[in-house]
């Protein structure tokens, strides 16, 4: 969306017609996005559609004559935090920082140095504060509900050879799966009797599953559930995305995993970048709710480079943005390289939500894996998500993309929301406190 411009917001009644008017929308050639939808209506609906000031009479005309129920329509104003600095005066913060936070507070757009100054402190003052503003700014634009998903990660066949990926092609003694449609479907009701309203489905670039079987599998979910699909299954051609979206796919999550072009090419021996961008660009201009993220900690990454992936995260329009530390793999030709570091993942998610403001931001399984305290530390850093990993237990451990991947599971969920002093979802049909006492998380 162009900068400089009004937009409006414009929630519909239900998720159903919010995605119905998009698509109408889109169809009359309107400039949509999807977001977050505001705070106030965060329980009804999670997202809410944006549209250009220039637009937004036409935009209701059209919902209206076509029967999309509107709850409300506001201006998006820009996200000021008031009263930040003040907040903040017990805490020891250098002028330069402070300067910074002050633009945040004015609710002044952040430049590439702001962001590199923000992400190079290691001074502990300045990092809670920036944290302290991450987490300010999600609970007024998004409010205190954590967003819980559930994916299934239904091949780990893959034809790329990613150098940090543990399921890369040249992995050996990997066992290979992939999972039948039907058990793919058991988990997916599993997740809808439970009051899951979005399933990822993710594997490896797997050439077996051709469109016309994950079209099947779309049209089953969709027809036996209604349950919202993401998708995660890398680079197709543009006609895929196409076919997914017209039988009723949602989401889609594709990394640019650095937008850093050296370390893209190095990390990425089949890849090339702008390939990758272009992906992202074709699913944005499908109307998909578009999904990417980076890698915190590759090899020669600098706070210069986080800081340009979250302006192009920004410039690109991104709705959801996964942003974990990088966790070397077995068997990969960067497994003896260091971890990537947890605090400036941690800061990487903080900026994120200033500067991108209007996302979803999930609190990573890759976090989750250094440590199961950690998805809480980004729920209070600005992140608002979690997706649960629900692919069965026979399976998972040849899902290692990263080693010790750590299970994401219900328990574990209700750990890092209630250690953030945060909410469930209304739409989850189980009662959350059964895991208050339960056992340790499953490794
Ligand atoms: N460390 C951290 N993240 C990884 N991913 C894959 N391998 C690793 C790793 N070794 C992330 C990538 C990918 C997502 C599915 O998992 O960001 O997009």
């Amino acid at each position: 969306m162009d900068k400089g411009v009004k937009h409006f917001l414009i929630m519909a009644g239900s998720t159903n017609h919010m995605l119905m008017g998009d698509k109408l929308l889109k169809d009359n050639g309107i400039k949509t996005s999807l977001v977050p939808a505001p705070a106030e209506y965060g329980s009804v609906c999670a997202i809410a559609i944006k549209v250009e000031d220039k637009d937004i009479d036409i935009s209701e005309k059209y919902l209206r004559e076509n029967d999309i129920s509107i709850r409300g329509i506001y201006e998006e104003k820009p996200e000021r935090l008031t009263g930040l600095i003040d907040r903040l005066k017990n805490s020891i913060i250098r002028d330069e920082f402070l300067d910074v936070l002050k633009k945040i507070e004015d609710g002044q757009d952040l430049t590439h140095s702001d962001i590199v100054l923000l992400l190079k402190t290691d001074r502990k003052g300045e990092m809670e504060a920036l944290f302290k503003a991450a987490d300010e700014m999600r609970k007024k634009i998004i409010g205190d509900v954590v967003d819980i998903r559930g994916a299934i990660e239904f091949s780990n066949h893959c034809k790329k050879d990613c150098k940090y990926c543990g399921v890369r092609r040249n992995l050996d003694g990997l066992q290979r799966y992939r999972m039948t449609e039907d058990e793919i479907m058991e988990v997916v009701h599993s997740l809808h009797n439970i009051g899951i309203k979005t399933v990822i489905l993710q594997s490896g670039e797997d050439a077996w599953w051709t469109s016309d079987r994950i079209a099947n599998l779309i049209t089953r979910i969709k027809k036996e559930t209604g349950m919202k699909i993401t998708l995660s299954l890398g680079e197709r051609p543009r006609e895929d995305y196409e076919y997914f979206k017209k039988l009723g796919a949602n989401n889609y999550l594709l990394k640019i995993e650095t937008t850093n072009e050296e370390i893209f090419n190095f990390i990425h021996p089949d890849d090339d970048i702008n390939d990758r961008k272009e992906c992202s660009q074709w699913l944005k201009e499908l109307g998909y709710l578009n999904g990417s993220g980076c890698i915190i900690g590759l090899p020669g990454q600098r706070e210069e480079d986080i800081a340009n992936d979250i302006l192009y995260f920004k410039d690109m329009g991104i709705n959801m943005i996964g942003i974990g530390p990088f966790i070397p793999a077995k068997g990969t030709p960067l497994e003896n390289y260091p971890t990537g570091d947890v605090d400036m993942t941690l800061k990487a998610v903080a900026v994120t939500r200033l500067v991108c403001k209007r996302v979803f931001l999930p609190a990573t399984t890759a976090l989750a894996s250094i440590d199961s305290d950690l998805q809480s530390d980004a729920l209070k850093a600005g992140a608002n998500t979690i997706m649960l990993i629900n692919t069965p237990a026979k399976y998972r451990y040849n899902y290692q993309i990263y080693s010790d991947k750590n299970m994401v599971d219900l328990k574990s969920a209700y750990d890092a929301v209630t250690g953030a002093n945060r909410e469930f979802p209304s739409y989850l049909k189980i009662d959350m406190e059964v895991y208050k006492d339960a056992g340790n998380t499953e490794k």
